[in-house]
């Protein structure tokens, strides 16, 4: 069937199910929900069989959806409406939730019902339900509704659903979301937080100066002391601060300040912030109790895990360098496989555009921010490359795009678990070159013999990858299992499997022998030389494109049309197949 994917962004549960729809043979092509007139302009040209809207803000017209059936994904079970779906199962502690595709019609989710999968919530952000839970049972719902619609069948209509719990709850207002920090105790705050993160976070005040609060983390070793002193910011650790709750303590990772943007939290409040008492963390190991702890290193016989839990898999300049120092004290641990486990919900997307951006609020530059960012990016992906005594794995659990695909192509091999999407380019980004050495690492994977260009055409494709995709095309060396659980008792037996290995000795020795190889024949210092000369002009040159993109992105502008490459009906040329 030709699919018309209508949606609010290319974000990364429609990505999957355009992934996922063209895997089974459907002609995808997607246009942004911009306008009425944009949408009947993208029916008229692509006279889709189907539409599918993963991700909406607005009603679907009536122009569009009374002509054709439009397939609608709702974050709830049946019979739940309204646009706060996960903000109420989430703060009403609801133990199983479920995703439900009804059929557009007059009333907002009140169509008949075309498929329905459930989930058991998990006391985590709103935005890690949405990006594990919420996209899996949606894939599994659109994909049975498709079916479904295919073979002529009917939705079953609301009403026949006598079972069914959900119920229409308005939109989650902020005094619904507020925290009472004289009463409150830490597991409220953190469910309050979680259950609005990272959109739009819950209002509250800081050091008296009115924010949005985000990113909180619990901290046991204060739980259960007495109310005196609840609410105060008691103190910091690196950018996160800790805020006393009626019985304890949580931190608060992010923050975004009245006409700001989300920052890491010492950064949004920095004179604040710098006479804060600093609680140290005293290792990398990962501490035994519930703590902030953003990087963090695990050991198991002889392999070695480094996890690295940024907030959205974005990695500042200060982040980078932390975690270099990180994996150059893990390489000198006695192990012989080194996990970089990267984040639960990110592995990582990159240079962190929130504070490159914020670099221009004070009278820094966020060319220079950027400049020294991608450098920090650099060395660590360097580190990896050069590290010659241990087989290095990176295990993605979570999504990577533009930079952090790359960092991770840095190691020896990259395991995908099943259903996170890779997005190994960086033309979005105002049409970044790139570096993170992917001119060395990329051609050596992808296999490009310099005649098909392989990847050039990664690169100005933009398409985002499965992880089954990404090992077909030679980007990852295997697709692991999709259940979080099963994921890391896989890596774990595979990275224990290679440890104790036999030939061990050898594979490290043929991997030394390479990179000299290699580094005879161009030295790895030439490919960043070539890419920082591209960077420098994307930073400093006069096209402003890269710095544009980012104020948009980190601003979260609407889009105001559908990038070409999305939107296939567009193209020059384009006419229904037959
Ligand atoms: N720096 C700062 N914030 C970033 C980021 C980055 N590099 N990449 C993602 N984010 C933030 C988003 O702004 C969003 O913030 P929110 O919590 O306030 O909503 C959050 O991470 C999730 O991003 P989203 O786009 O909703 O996630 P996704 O999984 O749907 O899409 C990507 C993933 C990678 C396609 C998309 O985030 C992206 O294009 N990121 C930019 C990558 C990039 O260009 N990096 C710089 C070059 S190395």
């Amino acid at each position: 069937m030709r699919i018309l994917l209508l949606t609010h962004a290319f974000n990364s549960l429609t990505q999957r199910l355009g992934a996922e729809l063209t895997r089974r043979g459907h002609e995808i092509s997607i246009e942004f929900d911009i306008a009425d007139s944009v949408t009947e302009e993208a029916v008229a040209l692509f006279k889709p069989d189907l539409i599918v809207a993963p991700y909406l803000r607005r009603a679907i017209p009536e122009s569009i959806w009374k002509h054709h059936v439009c397939l609608v994904v709702h974050p709830g079970i049946v019979g739940d409406r309204g646009p706060s779906a996960l903000d109420w199962a989430l703060q009403d502690g609801e133990s199983e939730w479920g995703v439900t595709v009804l059929q557009a019609e007059a009333e907002m989710d009140a169509g008949p019902v075309w498929a329905t999968a459930a989930f058991p919530m998990r006391a985590a952000k709103k935005s890690s339900i949405y990006r594990n839970e919420v996209t899996q049972a949606a894939v599994t719902a659109v994909l049975r509704a498709v079916e479904r619609y295919a073979a002529g069948e009917a939705p079953t209509p609301l009403a026949a659903w006598p079972e069914a719990r959900g119920r229409l709850r308005p939109l989650m207002k902020q005094p619904e979301r507020a925290i009472d920090w004289l009463h409150d105790d830490s597991a409220t705050v953190l469910r309050k937080i979680n259950a609005a993160d990272g959109v739009p976070g819950v209002a509250d005040s800081l050091f008296g100066i009115p924010c949005h609060i985000f990113d909180a983390w619990p901290e046991a070793s204060l739980a259960g002391v007495s109310p005196a002193g609840a609410g105060r910011v008691i103190g910091r650790r690196e950018t996160a601060l800790l805020r006393r709750t009626c019985d304890g303590a949580v931190w608060i990772g992010h923050v975004r300040r009245e006409g700001g943007i989300k920052l890491p939290a010492s950064l949004a409040f920095p004179a604040e912030s710098s006479v804060l008492a600093e609680v140290p963390l005293p290792t990398w190991w990962r501490i035994e109790y519930a703590t902030w702890q953003d990087i963090a290193w695990e050991e198991s016989g002889e392999v070695g895990w480094l996890h690295f839990e940024f907030y959205n898999g974005a990695m500042s300049t200060t982040q980078c360098r932390r975690l270099h120092e990180a994996l150059a004290w893990a390489r000198t641990r006695p192990v012989r496989v080194i996990v970089l486990a990267g984040g639960a919900d990110f592995w990582s997307n990159g240079i962190h555009l929130n504070v490159i951006e914020a670099a221009s609020l004070g009278d820094g530059s966020p060319a220079d921010e950027s400049w020294n960012n991608i450098n920090a990016m650099n060395d660590l992906a360097l580190e990896l490359i050069n590290s010659g005594r241990q087989i290095t794995v990176a295990a993605l659990a979570g999504n990577a795009g533009a930079g952090g695909c790359f960092l991770a192509r840095a190691a020896d091999l990259v395991w995908v678990r099943d259903g996170v999407m890779l997005n190994p380019h960086y033309k979005n980004m105002g049409n970044l070159y790139g570096s993170e050495y992917w001119t060395y690492l990329l051609p050596r994977r992808v296999g490009d013999d310099g005649v098909g260009d392989k990847c050039g055409a990664i690169m100005r494709n933009r398409q985002p990858l499965t992880a089954q995709a990404a090992v077909e095309i030679g980007f990852s060396d295997a697709c692991l299992a999709g259940d979080m659980a099963a994921f890391r008792v896989d890596v774990a037996r595979r990275a224990m499997e290679i440890a104790a290995a036999p030939d061990l000795a050898e594979r490290l020795a043929a991997k030394r022998e390479r990179r000299a190889r290699d580094e005879a024949e161009k030295p790895l210092a030439a490919y960043r030389e070539e890419e920082l000369a591209q960077m420098r002009r994307n930073f400093y040159g006069f096209d402003p494109s890269y710095h544009v993109a980012r104020h948009h992105f980190v601003r979260k502008s609407l889009a105001s049309w559908t990038p070409r490459h999305l939107a296939r009906h567009r193209d020059l040329g384009w006419t229904v197949p037959e």
